[in-house]
């Protein structure tokens, strides 16, 4: 992987923030309404998605429900996901009929909204979801279509492939918030004098994320 830069060092910090940028998004959506379009970008009115079954079993749905698009969002054609253990953890009362699962998406950017910079149609970009969510049931990542969350989302160096993106964004986030809840220093803001962390399950996906973050 090359080296981040300063933007991208800021926007990794700012995964820290993305439960709150979750549930921001969450009481925005619901007190003010569902934009349905970014300029003559119409997000299609259902996708083929993994749900949950009235019985408990994963079933593929192309009557999924497909989200929509505000200005602080950017709209992804799915081209990868991975598998988090959360995602196998949606069995019994954790499950909602019908609702998108998924955490790890990327893929194509095919809209932006008006308030986001630095992205543009046709770039690649990794995010993440909170998948099988009764509140948004079209918000899994394994599903056609992805939206972005807050900052919650990379672009995609050219010399990384979308398949390995994919696997970045739920570790990142889980990282990024453990460094900033334990008042260790964030990617944007690194240390003159080096100092020793354990890192407990370093050879995790995440835990191999949060190495590298507090590496740089
Ligand atoms: N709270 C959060 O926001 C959050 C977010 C992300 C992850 N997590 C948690 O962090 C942990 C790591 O997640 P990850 O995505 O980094 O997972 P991961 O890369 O899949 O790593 C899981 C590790 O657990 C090992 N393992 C699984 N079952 C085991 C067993 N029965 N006995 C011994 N070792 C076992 C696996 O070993 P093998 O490779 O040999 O199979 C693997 O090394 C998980 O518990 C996950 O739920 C929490």
């Amino acid at each position: 992987m090359q080296p981040f830069s300063a933007v991208q060092r800021s926007h990794i910090a700012n995964f820290a923030l993305a439960e709150l940028a979750y549930n921001i998004d969450i009481f925005r959506i619901l007190t003010m309404g569902l934009p349905t379009s970014i300029g003559d970008f119409e997000p299609p009115g259902t996708q083929r998605a993994i749900v949950a079954d009235k019985d408990g079993t994963f079933i593929v749905w192309d009557d999924a429900p497909c989200p929509p698009i505000t200005p602080d969002q950017i709209y992804v054609k799915t081209e990868a996901v991975a598998i988090n253990p959360s995602d196998t953890k949606m069995v019994g009362d954790f499950q909602s009929p019908y609702t998108v699962l998924g955490t790890d998406f990327a893929g194509t950017v095919v809209a932006v909204g008006s308030n986001v910079k630095h992205v543009a149609v046709g770039d690649r970009i990794c995010g993440a979801s909170h998948g099988m969510s009764e509140l948004r049931p079209d918000r899994g990542a394994f599903g056609q279509y992805n939206v972005t969350i807050g900052n919650v989302w990379l672009k995609l160096p050219a010399s990384m492939s979308t398949v390995a993106g994919a696997s970045l964004c739920a570790g990142l986030c889980t990282a990024g918030l453990a460094i900033r809840s334990l008042g260790l220093p964030m990617p944007d803001a690194p240390v003159d004098k080096p100092f020793k962390v354990l890192v407990y399950g370093g050879s995790t996906a995440t835990g191999t994320l949060a190495i590298q973050l507090l590496k740089l």
